[in-house]
């Protein structure tokens, strides 16, 4: 099979790899598309280093039909149109004895700690697989894995169906939040990013909400005019390394900053440094912060979501490649972010 390798950071390129052998527990997976995620933007760049080992097949958003069933699966069949949840718990950790998987202490990724799906094939347990109803497209199906963070978000923050909410960052986890939000409230939704072009794609998406440059607005400003001078109900952080604005307080305390007195910040985004909070600001408003991390059980909110046409992340899709070109989408994201969002790699 063909598959897209990185052997050296900054490179990827497609080579003719064995087609995974299936035990008897593994499904076999045809790959249809694959989506470039921020997190292989940090593997090509190097910064996942020593985790992830080289050669490496990276993806850990796609989607295919079932080619091969080992003999201990049942109830899956060849031809059923299929997605993966990458996350491989542990089980034996405190977190993962607990049940609270996303906190597993050894969590692994496909596509990161192992081989993934930029790929013809791929091998997983059966457990790892959801069925994707004929209704989503083969395009939509490849992005469940990143919707499926939104609707965990949503869950993790306690988000109700009148809740005003602001998403600090327009980017592919910011409007994930946003395309999984919006089937939750129908309040006020309010997005800020750097980058103009990003707040056009979500505001094409939803024309309905607020989108604020925080290079040329004062996002606390827009937030009470929005709120009538309340704050927001529940306020995510989707930036992890912020591009610095002066004047701007930085996207963890700008959040604090945005809510209600009991309001909640959730966050998500994966910064190497530390945000500098003022926890009087915090402690006026007897706020909470809570953290989300991946998902646990979202991947079916996000099919169901996706099968009865409530969802629809058209807008997020940048970008149609073949594998061949791997190399080219992840420049176009390195190069021009601002343009490009999520990039979808054809494979079959
Ligand atoms: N917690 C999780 O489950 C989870 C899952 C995936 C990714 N992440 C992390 O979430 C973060 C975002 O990921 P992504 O793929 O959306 O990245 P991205 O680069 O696509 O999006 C980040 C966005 O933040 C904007 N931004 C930068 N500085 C800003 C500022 N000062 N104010 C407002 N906006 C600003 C950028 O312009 C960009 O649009 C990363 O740190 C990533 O590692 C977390
Ligand atoms: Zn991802
Ligand atoms: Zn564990």
């Amino acid at each position: 099979m063909k598959a897209a390798v990185i052997r050296e950071y900054g490179k990827i390129a497609t080579e003719v790899v064995p087609t995974p052998v299936i035990s008897d527990n593994n499904v076999l997976v045809k790959i249809k598309y694959a989506s470039i995620c921020g997190s292989d933007q940090h593997i090509f760049r190097g910064e996942f280093h020593p985790r992830t080992k080289l050669p490496l097949i990276p993806g850990h958003e796609f989607a295919g039909i079932i080619e091969e069933t080992g003999k201990n699966v049942k109830d899956l069949f060849p031809g059923n149109k299929v997605t993966v949840d990458p996350i491989i718990w542990c089980g034996k950790c405190i977190a993962c004895q607990e049940g609270h998987y996303p906190a597993c202490t050894s969590l692994k990724l496909v596509g990161i700690d192992l081989d993934g799906g930029f790929a013809g094939y791929i091998s997983v347990p059966s457990s790892m697989i959801y069925k994707v109803p004929d209704s989503v497209s083969d395009e939509h199906a490849a992005l469940i894995e990143v919707l499926s963070i939104g609707f965990h978000a949503s869950s993790r923050s306690g988000l109700g169906k009148s809740d005003n909410i602001l998403i600090m960052g327009s980017g592919k986890v910011g409007q994930s939040i946003l395309h999984a939000a919006k089937t939750i409230t129908s309040g006020k939704v309010i997005v800020a990013d750097v980058l103009d072009e990003r707040l056009a794609m979500a505001k094409s998406a939803f024309p309905d909400i607020t989108a604020i440059n925080t290079r040329k607005t004062d996002p606390a400003i827009i937030i009470k005019e929005v709120t009538d001078g309340k704050g927001v109900d529940i306020a995510f952080e989707a930036v992890g390394h912020e591009v610095p604005v002066e004047g701007r307080h930085n996207p963890v305390r700008s959040c604090i900053n945005s809510i209600k007195g009991g309001g909640t910040v959730c966050v998500l985004g994966l910064s190497d440094h530390p945000a500098e909070i003022l926890m009087k600001e915090l402690i006026w408003k007897e706020a909470k912060i809570v953290a989300s991390r991946v998902s646990h059980g979202e991947f079916k909110k996000a099919i169901e979501a996706l099968g009865k046409g409530v969802l629809n992340p058209s807008g997020m899709i940048t970008g149609i490649l073949d594998l061949d070109e791997a190399q080219k989408g992840f420049e176009m994201l390195e190069n021009d972010p601002g343009n490009h969002l999520k990039i979808l790699l054809k494979i079959s």
